[in-house]
């Protein structure tokens, strides 16, 4: 399994402690969850801290924008240094122009659905993507539970890309820990998210392996 790091659960007190962890430790990525308390009911971080995370980290970005009008952003995204710009079906009217513009900036495409929203929505878009990000608790916040009907999900749309010969990946984001990992990687997931699993445990690199080796 990949494992994708959310920095939002670290210690913003100690992020370059917390980073050079992700830097040691088996993850894949690392995951950035920027936030506009407009699509969601929370502000995170932004881009002055996402330079600094770039400065920093050596695993690839992997960056999930919860904001509206996340084509505005395009260009900041990437100068941020991000190896995949996610962005959520729920904002994106023209999603097709969307998506072009990630990859025409030099970056992997993904785009994001939350949990009420049908995997069927992708069917004429998913052959363009380079990955899908399957919310599994509503965004905003980290340590939230698991919400099981998104195993469902991923079988649907490990379907739906095997159908359309999309070479996509999955992703699913939140509440992903050794247990619902285990269902996810059963599904057929491709990589987690984890934010508390991660940075709440007493050994978080352990932590990493145990994800990454399921
Ligand atoms: C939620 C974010 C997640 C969050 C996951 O809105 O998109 O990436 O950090 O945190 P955990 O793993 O604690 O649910
Ligand atoms: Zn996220």
């Amino acid at each position: 399994m990949l494992v994708s790091p959310s920095l939002l659960s670290a210690d913003f007190g100690n992020l370059a402690r917390d980073i050079d962890m992700i830097n040691r430790s088996d993850a894949h990525m690392l995951h950035l969850d920027i936030m506009d308390g407009v699509f969601v009911p929370n502000i995170s971080f932004g881009f002055p801290v996402m330079k600094y995370v770039q400065k920093l980290c050596n695993k690839p970005l992997d960056v999930h924008l919860m904001i509206v009008e996340p084509q505005k952003f395009v260009s900041e995204v990437r100068d941020c240094g991000a190896e995949i710009m996610n962005v959520h079906y729920e904002v994106c009217p023209h999603l097709n122009r969307v998506v072009q513009q990630i990859k025409n900036a030099g970056m992997r495409a993904g785009v994001t659905l939350n949990p009420a929203t049908p995997v069927c929505l992708l069917r004429d878009i998913v052959a363009e993507l380079d990955l899908v990000l399957l919310m599994s608790v509503n965004p905003g916040f980290g340590g939230q539970k698991f919400i099981p009907q998104t195993l469902n999900k991923v079988r649907e749309l490990r379907t739906l890309i095997a159908e359309t010969g999309s070479k996509a990946i999955i992703e699913v984001d939140g509440g992903v820990n050794a247990e619902t990992g285990a269902q996810l990687a059963e599904a057929g997931a491709d990589m987690v998210v984890a934010g508390n699993y991660v940075f709440k445990a007493s050994d978080p690199m352990a932590a990493i392996t145990t994800l990454a080796h399921l």
